[in-house]
């Protein structure tokens, strides 16, 4: 495999077809029109990440799935970077290692991964949050008052992210945890730098700040104990020493940073869905038993996660017909899965009555995401307490004037203004 590509716009795949490949802006706005375009010139290419990385990517519903589930494709983010060295333009500064909030399960492989996930697994299946569940509805029906409010004061228009989508799984994910809800929204800024194709000194500073605050959350809670899912970490560290201060420190960074920079975008992106569908938000409205289908619907149609973390090979590996050399970085897109249409036909469509069964907009294999029960809760809440209250929501601006958030890893829009009624 090459360890580096030419900075152009155009690279050849090896199936010899000319792709335009770089990750950017316009990427960010439409990244379909990119993976169809990647998809229809062969099975696999090299691509440009913003940070000057290169990449294999696969587009494949089949391809993406197998990555996945690739034991020879590492996370371990860490003991990744001569990969990330060897694949980086010449011209671009070296891509940083932060060990102090990294040395959590996202970023780790079996075994140190298995025994990470065990300590949080229990506290988020279906049944370890069933007592969220009226919590939820709760916090749901008090901003949707802020929010009336707010349109009856103004000229009638709100920020469905700012002022519902966003506030709704970070309130819950931080009582699961116990962290007070004064600091939110510069969680939201630290959160959505982090996951933002910012220069690299932004993004340092983002995580320092984070950093920070994550330690002292854990001091607090070590000199005041409380019934709380970082409490329990911590007994649980001092229990059997199964978890170092760093570890702890990064495991409560992923559940906050995983439990609100995701869910936001699923009640956001389906709600904008509906707004340009207005038969299937007719359909739903007449039959709310679709709306778990629904969620995962719109989990499929405009995935939150686009690109999970960068895995790369820890000894040549056979992949869409190619083989990769160990030591090369491979991208496993999920917003390309999702849309294959040799899986999902008519994949552009929303259709919430469509069998959307296989999707990986949670992902796939050991790392599949542990908050799904939870974020499919939250997602049935918000979703149910917002077209029951506000059955006639609009879009208030041109939908060519919504922008989508710079980032790779994140698939959401910046904002979402919409019209009650
Ligand atoms: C992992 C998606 C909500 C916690 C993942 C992965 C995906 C994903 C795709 C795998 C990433 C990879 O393989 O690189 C989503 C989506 C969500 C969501 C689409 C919302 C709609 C949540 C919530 C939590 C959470 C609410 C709450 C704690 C995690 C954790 C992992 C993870 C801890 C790492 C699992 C591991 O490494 O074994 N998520 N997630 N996620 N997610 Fe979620």
């Amino acid at each position: 495999a090459e360890t580096s590509q030419p900075d152009s716009t155009t690279v050849d795949s090896p199936s010899g077809a000319q792709c335009p490949v770089r990750l950017d802006e316009q990427f960010f706005q439409d990244p379909y029109a990119t993976y169809t375009a990647l998809r229809e010139a062969g099975r696999i290419q090299r691509v440009s990440l913003p940070q000057g990385t290169h990449a294999w990517m696969v587009t494949h519903y089949a391809d993406v799935r197998t990555a996945l589930a690739e034991t020879h494709l590492s996370n371990d983010v860490g003991a990744g970077r001569e990969a990330f060295e060897r694949n980086r333009d010449p011209d671009k500064p070296p891509v940083k290692w932060d060990p102090a909030l990294s040395s959590h399960m996202l970023n780790s492989d079996p075994p140190a991964h298995t025994r990470l996930r065990k300590l949080v697994v229990k506290a988020f299946t279906a049944r370890g949050i069933t007592h969220m569940r009226p919590r939820t509805e709760g916090i749901a029906a008090a901003l949707l008052d802020d929010l009336a409010q707010r349109a009856a004061d103004g000229d009638g228009t709100v920020d469905l992210i700012g002022d519902f989508a966003f506030p709704l799984p970070i309130t819950v994910i931080c009582e699961l945890l116990g962290v007070p809800d004064t600091d939110r929204e510069a969680f939201r800024d630290w959160g959505s730098t982090i996951l933002s194709a910012s220069p690299p000194d932004v993004i340092a500073e983002a995580r320092s700040n984070m950093g920070q605050y994550m330690a002292s959350l854990v001091a607090a809670k070590r000199a005041e104990p409380a019934e709380d899912l970082v409490t329990s970490l911590i007994e649980a560290s001092e229990d059997g020493d199964r978890l170092n201060d760093r570890e702890l420190v990064s495991m409560v960074f992923l559940l906050l940073l995983a439990g609100h920079e995701t869910t936001v975008n699923l009640i956001a992106s389906g709600m904008l869905a509906l707004m340009q569908a207005p038969d299937q938000l007719a359909k739903l409205a007449a039959d709310p038993s679709l709306m778990p289908r629904a969620i995962e619907e719109f989990l499929r149609l405009e995935s939150p996660v686009n690109v999970p973390t960068v895995r790369h090979t820890t000894a040549p590996i056979e992949l869409a017909g190619v083989t990769i050399e160990a030591g090369d970085l491979v991208l496993a897109p999920l917003c390309a899965a999702n849309r294959d249409p040799g899986k999902f036909p008519d994949p552009d469509q929303l259709d919430v009555t469509r069998d959307t069964a296989g999707h990986i907009a949670f992902g796939h294999g050991v790392h599949y995401c542990v908050g799904a029960p939870l974020a499919r809760m939250e997602g049935e809440v918000a979703l149910r307490a917002l077209l029951t209250r506000f059955p006639d929501i609009t879009l208030a601006v041109d939908p060519s004037d919504l922008r989508w958030a710079h980032s790779t890893t994140i698939r959401g829009l910046k904002s979402l203004p919409v019209r009650l009624s």
